[in-house]
């Protein structure tokens, strides 16, 4: 494929794009599109080879399902057999979060093929807040299949020159539609239902609805990891999220021991002195999550785009300063212990 396409779209102008991108899928490619999240590589969902080049152009390991987003929130009952005991949750939970970044893991219809979802019995699913994105399934008419659109373990795009460094060159078309809001992936749970009682919620990924949203529907619970399970979500697997450039995190500042002659970039929560990070080496680069504020969600928007960015500076390492966890803290930490974690991998 000699070039990729970017065609912009804004909400008021958007007829080109959509066009072009319906077309394209209605023909069984892939196309980029923005999401509230991080951009997605999206095919239609019910079609097999279609689906099967999203997993061409990212590299990405067959045993990794992806997430279908449905148009309408009614559509979620055309591809999932919701069990009756969770019924009233799923629809509590549907309500207060779609359009939005809360996928949900359910038990799947025939309709939707064993590519999409690795084989497993279950599907995740979730509609985005993007306006664009729904303008194009809805015209479309069919579920979308769409992972981030990132190579396999590479840190997820938010905007569409992102893409294009990732998949340029690979697929025909990317929609631009400007940064994302959220920047960080959807949150991912599992629902478990309890007589009586209120379900519990197992967090397969964090994301931008916390823990906290979640609290008056469920008992958020984390899923244990434990060393050679099968992984229930890869991107929850160790070395996800990782730059080129080694990331490093420190239990303590003070456990930092720079080696004389290599170029180090900081991380930055505030970019102010108070955590103790901006004045213990004198960092060839720095960049900042959230500017004097250390306002979480501005965080997350700037996480995989300040990620990138160190990654191109020509660093021998990025050390990043931890985040307190709460809120969407949570989210942060997590991508950044996998970004670290993927370092020290061989
Ligand atoms: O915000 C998002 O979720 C973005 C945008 C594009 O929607 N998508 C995204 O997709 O992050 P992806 O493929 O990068 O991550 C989806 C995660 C994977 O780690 C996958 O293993 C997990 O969802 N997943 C998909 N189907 C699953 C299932 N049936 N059971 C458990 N985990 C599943
Ligand atoms: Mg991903």
């Amino acid at each position: 494929m000699p070039d990729t396409r970017i065609l912009s779209a804004t909400d008021d102008d958007s007829k080109e794009a959509v066009t072009e991108a319906v077309a394209l899928l209605a023909a069984g490619e892939v196309v980029a599109l923005p999401t509230e999240t991080v951009y997605g590589l999206a095919a239609d969902a019910l079609n097999p080879e279609a689906v099967a080049k999203i997993f061409a152009a990212k590299e990405r390991p067959a045993f990794d399902p992806l997430i279908v987003h449905v148009g309408k929130r009614g559509d979620l009952y055309d591809i999932t057999e919701v069990p009756d005991d969770i019924r009233e949750t799923v629809d509590q939970l549907t309500t207060k979060f779609w359009p939005g970044p809360l996928t949900l893991v359910l038990p799947k219809k025939p309709c939707i093929p064993d590519i999409v979802t690795s084989g497993l019995p279950t599907v995740a699913v979730r509609q985005s807040a993007n306006l664009v994105f729904r303008a194009i399934g809805k015209a479309l008419g069919k579920p979308l299949a769409a992972p981030s659109a990132n190579r396999f373990g590479r840190i997820s795009p938010t905007s569409a020159s992102a893409v294009a460094k990732e998949l340029g060159g690979r697929i025909p078309l990317i929609v631009d539609g400007g940064a994302c809001r959220d920047g960080i992936e959807s949150t991912i749970i599992l629902i478990e239902p309890r007589e009586g009682k209120k379900p519990i919620f197992r967090l397969l990924r964090a994301g931008p609805v916390s823990k906290e949203d979640l609290q008056p529907f469920g008992r958020v619970e984390k899923v244990k990891e434990r060393p050679g399970d099968a992984p229930e979500a890869p991107g929850r697997l160790p070395g996800h999220y990782a730059p080129g450039t080694p990331l490093l995190l420190f239990d303590r500042p003070e456990d930092f021991r720079p080696e004389p002659g290599k170029r180090y970039g900081l991380l930055s929560h505030r970019g102010t002195g108070d955590a103790g990070y901006l004045n213990l080496h004198d960092w060839d680069v720095v960049e900042s999550l959230s500017p004097g504020s250390g306002k979480l969600s501005e965080a997350a928007i700037r996480l995989f785009y300040l990620l990138r960015k160190l990654d191109e500076a020509g660093l021998d390492f990025i050390v990043a300063e931890p985040i307190s966890e709460t809120g969407l803290g949570v989210a942060i930490m997590d991508r950044l212990r996998r970004a670290a974690a993927g370092s020290q991998m061989p």
